[in-house]
């Protein structure tokens, strides 16, 4: 029996830090679940002479992640570098060498994970990655054990906090966009390139790991339609509060069967919907399932102690099936899954929000509702503000259930008309038929 378990840690940035604090205070708990301690014995840095403000004995800090690799005594190896090189070299090498591997990099799973997971099966070792979505909730672990009796039929995801505390700054307190991201970075939430916050890709990333879980399948990360929200305005944003909804970024896949729908953009909810109401740094993902029904999961979904919190969990997971069967791994991640046949974006159905700036003047109107008439759109609920002689004014249209591909070109034909002063505004809208 094993006296304790060996961890090298790669990376000690904000994950990192939590994951050393937790192993730290909640030591003794920790220990007395395990049955035995784990001790971090080597960590990797890049900078060896940035100050850290940490105690650490001599000889843990290196600047040379092999020696994680090649030690011996080192059972776990934690990758908290984020990005794709060196770190898939890095957790390859770690598989290569037999050990067991948990990251948080959700980037480096969607693109490269079917790999790694083949590689972790074929060495007969895990890989953990709690952390590489919804920071501190246990979604992953509810995806592989909690609902594996379950087909899942849809998820509904807030998933990146950045975006939804941006979201909801710029709801409740009026402010800009890039006031509130500046905030959200100094806070640690955003990724080092703020585009894959904000551009919705780092959604899109924790959503490709998702729909591996949760169908079985996996997905191309290019194949998923992805928006932002770098161009959602105030102006749309009071409006649907006008309308009842609240915008959200969310990550949608639903199950059609056989086929999977998955997408990310910015999201009209209903008011009154639970997950409208997740709002800040806060993260939520509805999962219904055929035989559970609806749940919702709802927590910190970044930051050092909530990721570093899903961290230690899956370092304890692997090592408590390393302290009672060596030999067994624990992935659940599907074996030889195909590529899913995803739903084409044009397929897709939904009810549309949409915003034109049209010059105030007899027969606008006219014109753009004959234009989603013949296009078998159908008008739910319309509003037009203000009056200014020979300017512009907002023209607000919810559409009934439509299809993606007729809305495409009801857009393509309503922006060439003579009236439209602006880019036309489109967000698609979740919930019952307005
Ligand atoms: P940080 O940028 O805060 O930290 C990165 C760490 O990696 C630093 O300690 C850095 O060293 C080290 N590092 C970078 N390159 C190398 C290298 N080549 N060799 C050795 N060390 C290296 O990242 P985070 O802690 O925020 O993120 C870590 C991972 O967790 C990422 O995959 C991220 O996407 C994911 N994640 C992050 C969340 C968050 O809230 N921050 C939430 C969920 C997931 P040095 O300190 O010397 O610069
Ligand atoms: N940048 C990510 C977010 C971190 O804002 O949600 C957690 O994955």
């Amino acid at each position: 029996m094993k006296q304790k378990i060996n961890v090298g840690m790669i990376g000690l940035g904000t994950v990192g830090n939590g994951v050393l604090r937790i192993l730290r205070d909640n030591a003794q708990p920790i220990r007395s679940r395990l049955g035995v301690p784990i001790e971090i014995t080597k960590i990797a840095v890049r900078d060896l002479k940035r100050d850290r403000g940490l105690r650490l004995a001599s000889g843990v800090l290196t600047d040379n992640p092999t020696e994680i690799i090649e030690d011996p005594n080192i059972d776990i190896v934690v990758e908290l570098i984020g990005g794709y090189q060196p770190a898939k070299e890095l957790i390859l090498a770690s598989i290569g060498r037999g050990k067991h591997v948990v990251t948080a990099n959700k980037a480096l799973l969607a693109v490269h994970g079917e790999e790694i997971h083949e590689a972790a099966r074929r060495a007969s070792v895990t890989i953990g990655f709690e952390g590489s979505v919804g920071g501190g909730i246990p979604v992953i672990k509810a995806l592989k054990e909690a609902l594996a009796a379950n087909r899942i039929l849809s998820i509904y995801g807030i998933i990146n906090g950045t975006s939804n505390y941006i979201l909801s700054k710029m709801t409740d307190e009026e402010r800009s966009f890039a006031d509130v991201l500046a905030e959200a970075q100094r806070a640690g939430y955003a990724e080092a390139d703020p585009t894959f916050d904000v551009g919705g890709i780092d959604t899109a990333h924790k959503l490709a790991i998702l729909v591996n879980l949760a169908f079985g399948a996996h997905v191309r990360l290019d194949n998923i339609f992805t928006e932002g929200i770098t161009s959602i305005s105030p102006l749309d944003i009071d409006f649907g509060k006008e309308l009842g909804y609240k915008l959200k970024l969310l990550a949608i896949a639903k199950w059609h069967d056989g086929q999977v729908e998955a997408r990310v953009h910015s999201t009209m909810i209903p008011d009154e919907y639970p997950i409208a109401k997740v709002s800040g740094v806060y993260n939520a993902i509805q999962i219904v399932g055929d035989a559970c029904g609806d749940i919702m999961l709802y927590g910190r979904g970044a930051g050092s102690m909530p990721t570093g919190s899903a961290v230690v969990a899956d370092i304890m997971d692997i090592s408590r099936h390393i302290l009672m069967e060596p030999s067994r791994n624990l992935n659940t991640n599907p074996a030889g899954a195909s590529a899913v046949k995803l739903v084409p974006m044009d397929s897709v159905t939904s009810i549309y929000y949409f915003r034109f700036m049209a010059l105030d003047q007899p027969g606008v109107l006219a014109q753009i509702s004959g234009i989603l008439g013949r296009q078998q759109i159908s008008i739910a609920q319309m509003i037009q503000r203000g009056r200014k002689q020979g300017g512009s004014v907002p023209l607000v249209i919810m559409t009934h259930t439509a299809l993606e591909r007729d809305i495409q070109k009801a857009l393509v034909e309503i922006k060439a008309l003579a009236c439209i002063t602006e880019q036309p505004v489109l967000i698609r809208v979740e919930g019952d038929e307005p």
